[in-house]
């Protein structure tokens, strides 16, 4: 059975990954709904709420799918009973940043792997026929949508995945609030959430280019490499920028700025648009805040947080100074957590900035807000504290 995410294998036309089980002696199967962890497991068990939390463990822990058929509340708790079991036997976390990074990642993974296998059925309507289970149907039908394989047939989930998907739901309803907008972004299922605002007032504060004086044929217009939710396009809107085409590569990330921008009334000034990296042209700013950890994503939802060999940031600064108008500015938005955990040297950085023929203007910095920098039992406590978050302003050497 191949490793593919669902939504990828639809896309594709690969018949998708299917669980198979028995149930009263006859054959069942459904297809296998994964973001996060990819392969369906190949043996799967149907279990209620006799099962005890330590045999669930083991179960879990030697691969083994537990389709629940109990009560929904009682497999909650369950999960949450594996977990407590699962950081019991966790490794304890090292002094030296880079190894606490990849323990903490090791952690998560064998997290995600044993947590994953509590799985619950899915009907076609994305309800779930147990006791006491929460109506999920817009929560899925948001996520995964409505005219899918998945739909048609029902399927298999993990009920942590589940839960993920739930609490996105709830995010994307009640929205984050970017004082900078003096309004609120709606993050989708799956789209870097721009909860963290340092970054965020970076861009609502860095003096905009001298290039936007003068007069241009494209008026002011910038770029936004990587728009995810569309805020850092939508700040530059309510900043006076005439034009700014907002660019990504995820189907996700794009209809999420989509919705924003029309919520947020910014249609005539915002376009988004599906490119890898640059869209075609030059403008006066190009603003990029790419993921800042140099390391490989573990499933497709990472790949806003995590860079796999600094691709997108190396494909940012080389394509700078050719989509970049004379006097016009790039604005970098990139934290140096990737320097306290030792996977990417502030040299590095500034070699891969000499050798695309840009030079430093300026950076600004902030210290970031968010509560996990203050959270001692973090494991990757050091590095958060001492963590900056930089807007590099560059322009073409
Ligand atoms: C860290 S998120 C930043 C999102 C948003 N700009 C913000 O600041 O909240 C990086 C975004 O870049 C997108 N991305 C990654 N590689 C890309 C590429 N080659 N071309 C366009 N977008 C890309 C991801 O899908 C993701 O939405």
């Amino acid at each position: 059975m191949s490793i593919i995410s669902t939504d990828a294998a639809h896309a594709q036309n690969i018949p998708s990954p299917t669980v198979n089980w028995q149930e009263q002696g006859v054959e069942h199967s459904a297809p296998w709904r994964a973001e996060n962890l990819g392969k369906a497991p190949a043996r799967v068990q149907v279990v209620d709420d006799s099962l005890k939390a330590d045999q669930a463990y083991r179960l879990a822990c030697e691969g083994t799918g537990l389709l629940w058929r109990g009560d929904f509340h009682n497999a909650r708790q369950l999960l949450q009973a594996m977990t407590r079991r699962l950081e019991r036997k966790l490794p304890k976390t090292a002094a030296d940043p880079t190894e606490a990074f990849h323990l903490h990642r090791q952690a998560q993974a064998q997290r995600a792997r044993v947590l994953g296998l509590l799985l619950i059925q899915l009907e076609p309507d994305y309800s779930i026929k147990l006791r006491r289970a929460p109506d999920v149907r817009l929560a899925c039908e948001q996520a995964l949508g409505t005219d899918n394989a998945w739909s048609a047939g029902g399927c298999v989930m993990s009920l942590r995945e589940l839960q993920g998907l739930i609490g996105a739901y709830e995010w994307r309803r009640k929205g984050v609030s970017i004082p900078a907008l003096g309004g609120v972004i709606h993050p989708h299922y799956g789209v870097f959430s721009p909860v963290r605002g340092e970054y965020i007032d970076l861009v609502a504060q860095a003096p905009l280019p001298q290039a936007f004086s003068a007069p241009s044929a494209d008026g002011m217009l910038a770029f936004d490499i990587g728009t995810g939710t569309g805020v850092l396009a939508a700040v530059l809107a309510r900043r006076g920028v005439q034009q700014v085409l907002a660019t990504d590569q995820d189907e996700r990330a794009l209809a999420c700025a989509q919705d924003n921008i029309q919520q947020l009334g910014l249609t005539e000034q915002v376009q988004v648009l599906k490119r890898d990296l640059y869209p075609e042209g030059r403008a006066a700013l190009v603003v990029c805040n790419p993921p800042w950890i140099p390391a490989k994503a573990n499933a497709p939802i990472e790949y806003a947080i995590y860079d796999p060999a600094s691709a997108m940031l190396q494909g940012f600064l080389q394509g700078l100074a050719a989509h970049l108008l004379p006097g016009g500015e790039g604005w970098l938005i990139m934290s140096d957590i990737a320097e306290h955990l030792g996977l990417r040297s502030r040299q590095t950085l500034l070699d891969m900035i000499d050798a695309a023929g840009l030079t430093v203007i300026e950076r600004l910095d902030i210290k970031p807000r968010h509560g996990r920098a203050a959270d001692s039992s973090d494991p990757l406590f050091k590095a958060r504290t001492a963590e900056l978050t930089s807007l590099w302003r560059l322009s073409a050497a």
